[in-house]
């Protein structure tokens, strides 16, 4: 349902569960990222009526993640510590062309917004199942059906604003560049992504 084109590998998970302090740090972030993403798209674009419509409750919604695996830190007797290194979000924001096109633009990062959201939902799901500790079973398993939900908004949003084939086909060739950055990329039980 998702589309990504090549799952995690099943070793991250296991690595996860190492560096369950070092996940949820690395996911308060993730969380943060969303929420001050939905806000530079309302800010850049605030003529997509439609868009900044729908991003609002999102931008609320994201903060309370953002909240609540805080939440998860405290109890477990952790901190938030520094922001870390995404390379994962780093190399799909190059996936984004710049340009005179702002439609184009637009698209891309909702796309790229989209392919964040699917590749989350997929990790959730990952540690919603096969982690040890059980309330973060379900908590993940909450997030996860969220950012199910998100992950179709963005990609519905960028067909408000293309014809529906030109995303078609951006989204295929996102979708196989997203799979080569996980292929490139090195897993680590310390990175959600
Ligand atoms: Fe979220
Ligand atoms: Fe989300």
């Amino acid at each position: 349902m998702l589309g990504l084109k090549l799952p995690t590998d099943p070793r991250w998970v296991n690595l996860a569960e190492k560096s369950i302090e070092e996940i949820l740090i690395d996911h308060a972030y993730c969380e943060q990222k969303a929420a001050s993403t939905c806000i530079s798209l309302i800010i850049q674009f605030p003529e997509k009526e439609k868009m900044v419509e729908t991003l609002m409750p999102i931008v609320t919604e994201e903060w309370g993640h953002f909240r609540m695996v805080l939440k998860e830190l405290k109890k477990r007797g952790y901190s938030l510590g520094r922001k870390r290194i995404d390379k994962y979000v780093v190399e799909l924001m190059k996936l984004e062309r710049k340009g005179d096109k702002l439609e184009r633009q637009l698209m891309d990062k909702l796309l790229i917004s989209a392919l964040i959201e699917a590749r989350s939902c997929e990790r959730f799901r990952l540690l919603s199942e096969s982690i040890s500790d059980l309330e973060l079973r379900d908590f993940y398993r909450e997030l996860m059906i969220s950012e199910a939900g998100h992950y179709r908004t963005f990609l519905d949003l960028a067909k408000e604003y293309m014809p529906e084939d030109v995303v078609k086909v951006r989204w295929q060739e996102m979708l196989d560049a997203e799979a080569e950055i996980i292929r490139n990329l090195e897993i680590r039980g310390d990175r959600m992504h």
